[in-house]
C-alpha cells in the first residue's frame, strides 16, 4: 500500500523579526493537525520549524497534490496566522499570498515537498528543513548523496546502487524539466545544477532494479516566491525529503552530504551569499545578520504511515567541525559588506532595490 509523506511549509510570522517560529504558533499548528489526524484525514504529523518557517510534516494515503491535504495545510497556516496577528509577530501571514484556498497550495505562497511510495519493510525517511536560502541550496548535497562516490560509498560498494539514479531537474525560470541519468550524464547535470538559482533538482528516482522506478526517493520544494508574488517577499526557504538505506544511500551517507557548509544565496534580505550551517533543532533560529542560513535534519522511520521519531540528526559533535567552518566562512564573507560575492550579483538583485537605484540615476549616466 502506498503512503504519501508531505511537507508543506510557510512563514506565518517571526519572533522577533525573522528569527524563529515561537511555541505559541507551533501549538496552534499541532492542534490543527491533531484534529485532522483524529478525523482520519491524515495518518500522522509532526510540526517543526526552520527559523521563521513553520513546517508541517504529514503522512496520509491521499497521494501528492491532494486538495484535501493541501486544504488542511492552508487552514492550519490560516489559524497560525490568526495567532501570529494576535501576538503581532513580525510578518504575520507573509507567505499566504492568496486570500482564499483554491484546491492546491502551489502558487499560493507555501512551499511543498511530497512523495508517494510503497512503504518498504523498513523505511527510513529524512526531512531537511532550511531557512534563509533558496531551493538551489539543495543541489549540492542531493547531488553528492546520489551521484558522488566520494560522499556515498554505496555507489561503489552496493550492487543495487551501482547503476545510479535518475535526476529530475527543473528550470524554474522557464517552468520546464528534464530527466537525466547518473553516472552517465553527470557532467551535463553539473553544468545545469551548478547554476543553482535557475536549475534545481526536484526529484530523484531509482533506476530499474530493486525499487520501483516510478517512485521517488528524494524530493525538494521548488516554489519561487518572488515569481509568484511579483515582488520580493522573502526567499522561499526550501525543504526536502530523502528516503534512505537498502539500495539507497545509508542514513550516514545522506547526512554526510551536509558536512561541507557550502555557499548558498539568501541570508540577510535574501541578497547575500553565505555558508549553510547544519544545526540541532534548538538552534533553528537565525541571528547573526539574520542568519547564517541554516538546515536542520529530522530522521524518521515509517510504520504503516505512522511517524516514529524524529531524531535530531545534526545534534551531534560530529558536526561541530562543519559549524566551526561555517562560522569562519560567515565571518570571512561578512567582511565584504555590500560587495560581491557576499552581496548577490546584480542579476539576482533585480527584484530588490537595484532597479530603483538605476532608474534614479538614469539621467545622470552619460556616454563615455
Ligand atoms: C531573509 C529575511 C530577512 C529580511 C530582513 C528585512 O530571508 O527574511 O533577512 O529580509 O530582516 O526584513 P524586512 O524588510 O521585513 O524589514
Ligand atoms: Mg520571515
Ligand atoms: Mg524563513
Amino acid at each position: 500500500e502506498k503512503i504519501t509523506v508531505s511537507i508543506i511549509k510557510a512563514d506565518v510570522g517571526g519572533l522577533p523579526g525573522h528569527v524563529l517560529v515561537p511555541d505559541e504558533i507551533i501549538e496552534v499548528a499541532k492542534q490543527s493537525l491533531e484534529e485532522a489526524k483524529q478525523s482520519g484525514d491524515i495518518i500522522d504529523y509532526r510540526v517543526l520549524n526552520a527559523g521563521d518557517d513553520l513546517d508541517l510534516i504529514m503522512t496520509h494515503r491521499e497521494g501528492v497534490d491532494s486538495t484535501k491535504i493541501h486544504r488542511i495545510a492552508w487552514e492550519t497556516f490560516e489559524k497560525a496566522t490568526e495567532k501570529a496577528k494576535e501576538l503581532k509577530l513580525y510578518g504575520a501571514g507573509q507567505d499566504l499570498l492568496a486570500d482564499a484556498f483554491s484546491g492546491n497550495v502551489r502558487g499560493m505562497g507555501p512551499g511543498v515537498a511530497e512523495m508517494e511510495f510503497t512503504e518498504r519493510e523498513s523505511e527510513p525517511v529524512l526531512a531537511f528543513l532550511m531557512d534563509k536560502t533558496e531551493p538551489g541550496a539543495f543541489n549540492l548535497p542531493i547531488f553528492r548523496m546520489f551521484a558522488d562516490p566520494f560522499n556515498t560509498a554505496g555507489l561503489v560498494i552496493d550492487p543495487s546502487m551501482h547503476n545510479g539514479f535518475v535526476f529530475e531537474i527543473w528550470d524554474i525560470y522557464e517552468s520546464k524539466r528534464v530527466f537525466m541519468k547518473t553516472p552517465e550524464e553527470i557532467y551535463d547535470i553539473l553544468a545545469l545544477i551548478g547554476g543553482k538559482s535557475r536549475f534545481v533538482i526536484k526529484r530523484v528516482y531509482p533506476k530499474e532494479g530493486k525499487l520501483p522506478a516510478d517512485e521517488p526517493v528524494a524530493v525538494i520544494s521548488t516554489e519561487k516566491l518572488y515569481k509568484i508574488a511579483g515582488e520580493y517577499v522573502g526567499k522561499d526557504d526550501p525543504v526536502a525529503l530523502v528516503r534512505a538505506q537498502s539500495g539507497l544511500p545509508a542514513v550516514g551517507e545522506v547526512i554526510e552530504a551536509f558536512a561541507f557548509p557550502h555557499l548558498v544565496s539568501g541570508w540577510m534580505r535574501g541578497s547575500h551569499n553565505g555558508p549553510i550551517m547544519p544545526v540541532p533543532f534548538r538552534y533553528s533560529k537565525c541571528t547573526r545578520f539574520d542568519g547564517p542560513p541554516r538546515v536542520i535534519a529530522a530522521g524518521f522511520q515509517l510504520a504503516n504511515g505512522k511517524l516514529v521519531g524524529p531524531v535530531d540528526l545534526f545534534d551531534d559533535p560530529a558536526f561541530d567541525y562543519t559549524r566551526q567552518k561555517a562560522m569562519e566562512v560567515a565571518e570571512y564573507m561578512r567582511r565584504h559588506g555590500p560587495f560581491e560575492p557576499h552581496r548577490l550579483p546584480s542579476e539576482d538583485m533585480e527584484y530588490t532595490t537595484l532597479p530603483g537605484v538605476l532608474k534614479k540615476l538614469k539621467e545622470r549616466f552619460e556616454d563615455v
